[in-house]
């Protein structure tokens, strides 16, 4: 007795068991999860080693460790050899998707890589929608299935407009995908097996690190200096493991903003020929044409995998982009998109492709990059003394942080006076340590003057440092 006594004494975390339970090790990892859901237990909170909560509940050692390999698989906690068990942080179910993080209506959003609002998109999607309305041949198509591949007219309207905007491509080198992240997780069903490992930047878009987690993968994380994924250190994690696929965003990395050069793309792509990678060049972050590298897929165009998607030109809500794939790769693709959905629908290609033939589209890049120049050089305005990282024509800026902030601090506390942004958790890949930086998005508030009262609330949070009280030990 006087032992469970000690044990419960010492055991940071004291679930209550039904010892009548048949399953105990299923109802104490049911416990660990209402625990987390109550807020009980945190990310980070570490368990009791498995021997002190044996002896503190009574139960056998055997019973314990059970619960704990339950509540791994659950993504519940993580085990690390020589640290023990962990809840998991923010990954704990799934990375957080910005796009769902829905701010407070009273303050100022500058954690979602959205496009700028404007009104015209709605009078541009009722003039899409009447034109389709008043085509009896449109509405026809639009109503049949679809080839795997998309809509051949629809590819052939896009491609024309990829090519006229430095982005040469041919229908049938395209498949259509309900958007950039639909194209991301196609790309890596298709081509890659569960328990096979991919590679991208250490930081890198939750999105891909959620299609890594969906579908079994292995994803290593790549270090990064400011040129983007540094092949060095590509090459030797190629030379310890197989590696199947790079991921890459060469114009600006979401989040931590670097362009790779020509020479860093060629440094890359040299890598995965010899190591035979694919390479996954994920472009939904729309960069103008004076703006852009060479992309990777025209660089070696028998590997590279190329994502394009409207969701930062139009809008995110809108569900349309493509995947151009080299055509050996193609029956898979289709073969797997068949298998999830048939096709993408008709009536949204239909939509777009009118939207994108009328001129609309081009009239809406004008007017929005120019607008997101403008607010870039409001943050450097504001921010430039603390060297944020962005791409000029970019929807988001990286900011590292002066010490003594961290991260989870300042998100806090800007989000106290109406500011709400992200921290770099949710964009490590695995257990690669979060740096002190945030993600800062310029796009979101409809007005410039709103970002401009956000920025100059973040300059002001900056300056004065963080109010810490000294911890109670
Ligand atoms: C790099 C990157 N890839 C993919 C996506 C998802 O794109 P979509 O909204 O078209 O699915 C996003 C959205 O923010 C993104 O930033």
């Amino acid at each position: 007795m006087r032992i469970q006594e000690k044990a419960r004494a010492r055991c940071q975390w004291l679930p209550v068991l039904d010892k009548n339970q048949d399953t105990l090790y299923l109802a104490l990892a049911d416990q660990l999860a209402a625990d987390i859901t109550s807020g009980t237990l945190k990310p980070g909170d570490q368990l009791p080693p498995q021997r002190l909560l044996a002896d503190a509940l009574g139960v056998t050692l055997g019973t314990i460790s059970r619960a704990y390999r339950e509540a791994e698989r659950r993504g519940l906690t993580e085990a690390k050899v020589g640290s023990g068990t962990r809840i998991r942080g923010m990954q704990s179910d799934e990375p957080k998707f910005h796009h769902l993080s829905k701010a407070e209506a009273d303050s100022i959003d500058l954690s979602l890589s959205v496009p700028i609002p404007n009104p015209i998109r709605s009078e541009q999607l009722a003039v899409s929608l009447s034109h389709l309305a008043s085509n009896p041949e449109a509405l026809r198509q639009v109503l049949a299935y679809q080839p795997e591949q998309g809509n051949l007219q629809q590819r052939e309207v896009l491609a024309q407009w990829l090519t006229q905007h430095q982005l040469s491509v041919t229908a049938d080198e395209l498949i259509l995908t309900e958007g950039g992240q639909h194209a991301d997780f196609l790309a890596m069903q298709a081509l890659i097996r569960p328990g096979e490992a991919v590679a991208s930047a250490a930081l890198t878009y939750p999105g891909m690190i959620a299609v890594a987690r969906q579908l079994g993968l292995k994803h290593l994380p790549i270090p990064t200096d400011e040129e983007g994924i540094k092949p060095d250190a590509l090459e030797r994690l190629c030379q310890q493991q197989k590696i199947r696929l790079l991921y890459v965003m060469p114009e600006y990395n979401n989040p931590t903003g670097e362009h790779m050069s020509h020479s860093r793309r060629m440094a890359l792509v040299d890598i995965a020929r010899r190591y035979d990678l694919l390479i996954l060049e994920d472009a939904v972050q729309y960069v103008l044409p004076n703006q852009r590298g060479t992309p990777f897929y025209q660089l070696a165009p028998e590997r590279c995998l190329y994502i394009f998607s409207v969701s930062k030109i139009i809008e995110g809500g809108i569900r349309f982009g493509a995947l151009r794939a080299p055509k050996n790769l193609m029956s898979r693709l289709s073969a797997s998109l068949r298998a999830q959905c048939w096709s993408v629908p008709g009536i949204v290609g239909a939509l777009v492709c009118q939207w994108l033939e009328s001129g609309h589209v081009d009239a809406l890049i004008d007017w929005q990059w120019q607008e997101v120049k403008e607010r870039q050089a409001l943050l450097h305005r504001y921010l430039g003394n603390y060297a944020p990282v962005a791409h000029p024509y970019g929807f988001h800026a990286w900011l590292n942080l002066p010490e003594p902030w961290r991260a989870v601090d300042f998100v806090n506390e800007a989000k106290k006076h109406g500011v709400i942004l992200i921290a770099s958790d949710p964009f490590c890949v695995g257990s690669y340590p979060a740096p002190q930086a945030v993600r800062i998005c310029v796009t979101p508030p409809t007005h410039s003057t709103t970002l401009e009262k956000g920025l100059s609330i973040l300059s002001d949070l900056l300056e004065e440092g963080p109010s810490h009280t000294a911890p109670l030990l």
